[in-house]
């Protein structure tokens, strides 16, 4: 049967305290509306519904490319959940299934609602709940002798009694779209909010003698609802830990899954070592046997089999052969290309460089703009010059070539293979094959020479 995912993102969220709309705060790198919006699309539904309000804006100008297809529906005031599902109603068919969600409540999974759509589908109401140590203002469920839900009643309206009630209304509901519609249009404000409440529709299914299923789910944390920061927060870490745990299932090993921040897709061979206080940024991929040290970010990049990153580097759109090693404190830039063996040390940077097998820098050097054969030594100090204010240049070094340390390099500019470049040099003029390149003053001794402090010294009468 044809599904219909209707999520509601049309409120304030003024706890945030916030110039950002509510549902646009990310979890864990995404903003948790899109997130939403990817677990209902898992669903494979026949289209997402949007109804949206404070922020409509800002939200549509994040719909671009995979959610063009999203319709959006305008709630220009927030007049209740059951307003909000109402107005969607009017661009759904009747002959199919209305799942509705909340736009921040981001850490709902797929097994759930495939389980609520079917019970929509056998022509059913079917509710998502939780039963929560502490369910503080949420909506309670009402059950009769016989446990069968009767109701939903909301807190502000609820006697002592009922707010005793643990088993709380997660919001999240499914239901054949025609009775769906059938419902709301019944539903009045006549309540202490003066609001048109969705959780009305279940007392109204009861009374079609139409049967409403609860769904409660194991870990209450799953329809936790995002209301201010520290909810915010508490999601975040959520969200980190299912990610490290499956991570760890499939064979990588966190030195503390509680310290390493995932903020896209972290693939993973079997045998990694990932240290405390890593984070990861958008698609990162490594290979088998990968060891990540401590302070680490890595962003936009694949690491091959058996990479060492040791601690406090950074990696922004890098592809890294197997069995380099980088860092400590190595700064790898876009368009950084290493092939297998290569070997960055402490305080080295590149970008938009290419590195054949076996080439190394180990120490304080900066590598823009270049492209490097293999075994290629560059020495301390050694610097690509490859920007003159207005164009950026190109400096190629052959196989085999030495570069000195202290090595000034002005760009555009060729060293050939199995050069040489003397320790101090700065080489403007391209270097032949097996050639030796020396650019420096030549030394001069001065004998007996002394400083002006000695000659003062030694001449005063009073020292
Ligand atoms: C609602 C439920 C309550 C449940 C709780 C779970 C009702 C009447 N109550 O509470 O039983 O325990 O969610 O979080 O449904 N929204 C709109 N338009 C509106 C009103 C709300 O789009 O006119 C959206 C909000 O942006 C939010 C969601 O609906 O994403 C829930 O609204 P909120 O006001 O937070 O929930 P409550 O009504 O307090
Ligand atoms: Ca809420």
């Amino acid at each position: 049967m044809s599904l219909h995912v209707i999520i509601l993102a049309a409120g304030k969220g003024s706890r945030m305290k916030s110039d950002t709309p509510k549902v646009l705060h990310p979890v864990a790198g995404t903003p948790m509306l899109h997130r939403v919006m990817s677990t209902a699309k898992r669903l494979a539904p026949e289209q997402l519904h949007l109804v949206l309000g404070h922020g409509i804006e800002a939200i549509q100008d994040t719909l671009a490319d995979q959610w063009s297809a999203t319709n959006i529906v305008q709630q220009a005031e927030q007049l209740g959940t059951g307003h909000a599902v109402n107005i969607a109603l009017d661009h759904l068919p009747n002959d199919g299934i209305s799942l509705v969600l909340y736009g921040d409540v981001p850490l709902i999974t797929v097994d759930t609602l495939e389980h609520c759509v079917a019970i929509a589908d056998a022509g059913e109401l079917g509710i998502v709940t939780a039963n929560m140590s502490d369910p503080a203002q949420l909506g309670r469920i009402l059950r009769n002798d016989t446990d069968a839900i009767e109701a939903i009643v909301e807190y502000k309206d609820a006697t002592q009694q009922q707010r005793a009630i643990h088993e709380i209304n997660s919001g999240i509901l499914a239901a054949p779209t025609h009775l769906l519609r059938h419902w709301l249009s019944q539903v009045q404000p006549n309540n202490q909010q003066g609001e048109y409440y969705l959780t009305d529709v279940v007392a109204l299914a009861v009374n079609d003698g139409v049967g409403v299923q609860g769904i409660v789910v194991d870990d209450e944390n799953e329809v936790m609802g995002v209301n201010d920061r520290v909810q915010l927060s508490q999601v975040e870490r959520i969200l980190q830990r299912r990610q490290a745990d499956e991570l760890m299932r499939q064979g990588v090993t966190f030195a503390d899954p509680d310290r390493v921040d995932i903020r896209g897709t972290l693939s993973c061979e079997t045998d990694c070592f990932i240290d405390v206080n890593t984070v990861f940024i958008g698609d990162v991929r490594l290979a088998s046997g990968v060891v990540i040290g401590p302070n680490v970010v890595i962003e936009s990049s694949q690491l091959g089999a058996g990479v060492q990153v040791k601690a406090n580097t950074v990696i922004e759109g890098a592809v890294i052969a197997e069995h380099c090693q980088l860092g400590p404190f190595a700064r790898i830039r876009p368009g950084s290309n290493f092939a297998p063996s290569v070997k960055i040390g402490n305080f080295v940077e590149t970008k938009k460089t290419t590195m054949g097998a076996g080439s190394k820098a180990s120490h304080l050097a900066y590598l823009g703009d270049a492209t490097i054969g293999c075994d290629v030594n560059v020495g301390a100090g050694s610097v690509t010059c490859n920007y003159d204010g207005v164009d950026k240049h190109q400096t190629v070094i052959g196989d085999g070539a030495f570069v000195g340390t202290n090595s000034t390099l002005v760009a555009p500019l060729n060293i050939g293979a199995e050069s040489f470049v003397a320790a101090g040099s700065t080489v403007t003029t391209d270097v032949e094959e097996q050639s030796l390149a020396v650019g420096r003053g030549k030394q001069r001794n001065i004998a007996k020479w002394l400083s002006p402090l000695k000659r003062k010294q030694r001449t005063s009468p009073d020292r």
